[in-house]
């Protein structure tokens, strides 16, 4: 039985006292606790969000960080810093950082490497564009991130990392994909774990992510293979991050 994990990416967002001020009040209403929330913060809000969130359920995880432990790369952030401030999860290979900050499917691969074995739990971003979708190429898309972020993950890690399936066109536009593609899609990703790692394809959890609201997540988390959501735009409201938790 995989445990549904709904995870909000607050992107870049939040100055430390807006974040304390969302935590607080997430934190005053009641969640379901069979449900593991996380929330990925920007690095500044690591600190305090974890200070927030003690004698909750709620993680932390951060939205990016670089493969190597230390040295001359101005403006990264290291695993053994994240560490540190104990944070659980690393969202890595986003679209946007993909998109904006040129990250392929090489430099997800070193920072999952780097992340495991520095025991931070990756959620790995895969999906793809409009113009793929259009040109019915969404699958060997997808196949191809999954298979390249893999590379040489051994399998004792799979059950530490979560997929997040969010395709591009469907960010922060609105437009989610119905519950059947998206459900379609995670059973195609399940699908390939399986070629990779046999039965572990069934404990990897594999999230949906792309406009996600309290009005859609029942739908969502209802398909037998969709095990959570990334959510961004739903996660900056108190009420609404509640909502998802509670679907
Ligand atoms: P929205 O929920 O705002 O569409 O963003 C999705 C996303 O990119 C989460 O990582």
């Amino acid at each position: 039985m995989r445990t549904p994990i709904i995870a909000g990416n607050w992107k870049m967002n939040n100055t430390m006292e807006e974040g304390l001020k969302l935590v607080a009040d997430i934190k005053s209403q009641d969640l379901n606790k069979n449900v593991e929330a996380v929330l990925c913060v920007p690095f500044t809000d690591i600190k305090s969000v974890k200070e927030a969130i003690k004698g909750t359920n709620i993680k932390v995880g951060a939205q990016n960080m670089h493969w190597e432990e230390s040295g001359a790369y101005t403006g990264e952030i290291s695993p053994i810093m994240l560490k540190e401030l104990e944070v659980d999860y690393v969202i890595l290979g986003h679209s946007e950082r993909r998109q904006y900050f040129n990250e392929t499917d090489e430099t997800v691969n070193k920072k999952m490497k780097s992340a495991l074995a520095h025991n931070i739990k990756p959620i790995i971003c895969v999906g793809e564009t409009l113009e793929e979708r259009e040109s019915s190429k969404e699958k060997e898309v997808v196949k191809n991130q999954i298979i390249k972020g893999f590379q040489d993950i051994d399998e004792k890690h799979v059950e530490d990392i979560v997929i997040a399936y969010e395709p591009i066109w469907a960010i922060g536009t609105g437009k989610t994909a119905s519950a059947d593609d998206a459900n379609d899609m995670i059973a195609f990703i399940r699908e390939i774990i399986g070629q990779l790692y046999g039965d572990l394809k069934d404990v990897i959890r594999i999230q949906y992510g792309g406009s996600v609201k309290p009005e859609n997540v029942a739908e969502l988390m209802n398909k037998s293979d969709i095990d959570g959501a990334l959510v961004g735009g739903a996660s900056l409201k108190a009420d609404d991050f509640v909502k998802l938790i509670n679907y």
